[in-house]
């Protein structure tokens, strides 16, 4: 077992894992934060999606250990005018996805704003083949792309 102490959605945790323990795990199963979901448990489907120190992380792929000392936001912890622009935009059907949709794009909107490409586009702007790139690792098996897009244009002041 090791000891680690992160903070979460404002309140510093110490928690004994071990070192095999995935963030995920250690959110949902010893803090009881269960926002973050497993779909997949091997990176594909971004539903675990939370936030590290600002930057979005797909939490099952990440170790606890590994996180030690850091800042840890999941959707209990977020708030933030996405959340009614998904609701607006109806983007989402089941709601399984949306707590990694919404700290994905919340993450997303910051790498943007801070120049950082996208892998395959190159338009700049924040389009809607921008965001569908950006926000291409998180899926959402109800299909409510449209509105996931039209939610984070709203936000980001765009014309949806
Ligand atoms: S559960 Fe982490 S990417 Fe699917
Ligand atoms: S709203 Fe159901 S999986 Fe996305």
């Amino acid at each position: 077992m090791t000891e680690i102490r992160m903070k979460v959605n404002g309140s510093v945790e110490s928690l004994d894992v071990e070192p095999w323990v995935s963030l995920l795990d250690a959110l949902r199963e010893r803090l009881g934060l269960t926002g973050p979901k497993k779909g997949c448990d091997q990176g594909a489907c971004g539903a675990c999606t939370v936030l590290a120190d600002g930057m979005r992380i797909n939490a099952c792929l990440a170790l606890a250990v590994q996180y030690d000392g850091r800042e840890i936001t999941t959707i209990e912890g977020v708030a933030h005018p996405l959340q009614e622009a998904f609701v607006r935009h109806d983007g989402f059907q089941c709601g399984y996805c949306t707590p990694g949709q919404i700290c994905s794009a919340i993450g997303m909107l910051a790498e943007y704003e801070a120049g950082m490409p996208s892998a395959v586009t190159k338009a700049r702007g924040l389009s809607d083949a921008e965001i569908r790139e950006r926000m291409s690792g998180n899926l959402c098996r109800c299909g409510a792309y449209n509105g996931i897009v039209d939610a984070i244009l709203d936000v980001a002041g765009k014309d949806a």
